[in-house]
């Protein structure tokens, strides 16, 4: 007897700065889901929410998706709705199991992760405190230290304590004892390295510092390293499985924002060029890092290899990875055996363990 299509709720856009990431994450995770082997299995609801946080049901969210690209206020229905959640765009009924293709603030962050609890319905990826704790860097390297894995040295900072000179004074002395010079500063809580700068002295210490701040009130130091760039990907629930390890390499002194999303300035080599036993203890890092946050679903967890010395830093968890066609997430497990119609439901079943 054929079973009726599992109906899944796909949310992206988001009100965050990875808006236009997440509507390209989106289209892919819908064209895998209706991939020809997945078409029987699968009936897609996209759901958009706009920059303002606004929520639009299956029919703006087509549009975006057909465009490409968000719409602005006056393509949308006038008038527009107050920004923020009102009331959801479907009837919660009609859906079975939430995707939410969301990155950063207001959707990686455990947000929506816990609308869909208080809804108590199903939903692809790490519930609240997984996409919490990793979203905040600060509360993800005290769980990583936690679990005893290795970090760079990194120091915490209220932003408040730039107000006051003997507190600031203070501080930058420790930080140039503690960390030294290079050093990263990072507001704990965006992505795509906005906000991150990299120092070499007291004045760009210090103006590293008021630009972060000005992001977020909390913000980490971090010494520099000199090393290779990797990541790995993590699928699974109860089971967690590690992917083959990619590499990303750039021409530029650092991985900024600019390298990040200019066409030709980076390239990722899938799998790294590395020794197996070198692959093998990023890969048992990776899993140990989602089970030091408690992160399940989706994950992809970025590490510094410096080889000469053999040192493995885990640098960060990314509870939900960009998912373009060209992503490292996808490509990683395109590589590892499992192609993206299979990804994306071994996702949705992940959700419904
Ligand atoms: N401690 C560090 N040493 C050397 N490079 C670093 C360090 N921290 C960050 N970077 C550089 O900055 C980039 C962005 O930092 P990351 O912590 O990954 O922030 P984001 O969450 O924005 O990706 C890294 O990919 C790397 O190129
Ligand atoms: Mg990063």
């Amino acid at each position: 007897m054929p079973t009726s299509p599992l109906r899944v709720g796909v949310v992206f856009g988001g009100a965050s700065g990875e808006h236009d990431v997440s509507i390209r994450s989106a289209s892919t995770v819908i064209k895998a889901l209706a991939d020809p082997s997945n078409r029987e299995r699968f009936q897609v609801t996209p759901l958009y929410i706009d920059r303002e946080g606004r929520w639009w049901p299956d029919t703006i969210a087509k549009r975006v998706l057909e465009r490409g690209a968000a719409l602005t206020d006056d393509q949308l229905p006038q008038p527009l709705p107050a920004c923020g959640l009102r009331q959801l765009p479907v009837d919660p009924d009609q859906i079975d199991v939430w995707y939410p293709v969301l990155h950063g603030p207001n959707g990686e962050d455990g947000t929506v992760q816990g609308l869909f609890t208080l809804m108590q319905q199903p939903f692809v990826g790490s519930g609240v405190l997984g996409s919490a704790v990793g979203m905040d860097k600060l509360a993800m390297k005290a769980a990583f230290a936690d679990a005893g894995l290795c970090q760079v040295p990194h120091i915490g900072v209220n932003a408040a304590d730039l107000n006051n000179p003997e507190q600031l004074e203070r501080l930058l002395i420790r930080l140039e004892k503690e960390l030294g010079y290079p050093c990263f500063v990072k507001p704990a809580n965006l992505g795509s390295s906005v906000g991150i700068s990299k120092v070499r002295n007291r004045d760009e210490l210090l103006a590293g510092l008021r630009l972060a701040a000005k992001l977020d009130p909390r913000l980490v130091v971090e010494q520099g390293v000199t090393a290779r760039e990797l990541e790995c990907a993590v699928l699974g629930r109860a089971h967690l499985k590690a992917s083959v390890v990619g590499e990303v390499r750039f021409d530029a002194d650092w991985y900024d924002y600019e390298t990040k999303y200019t066409e030709g300035r980076s390239q990722t080599l899938i799998p790294a060029p590395l020794p197996d036993a070198v692959s093998q203890r990023i890969q048992a890092m990776a899993v140990a890092a989602c089970r030091a946050v408690h992160a399940y679903g989706q994950a992809r967890v970025d590490v510094f290899y410096d080889e000469a010395n053999g040192q493995i830093w885990l640098n960060e968890i990314n509870t939900l990875p960009g998912f373009t066609s060209q992503s490292m997430y996808p490509t990683l497990w395109e590589a590892s055996g499992i192609p993206l119609p299979q990804l994306v439901a071994e996702l949705v079943a992940t959700a419904q363990e």
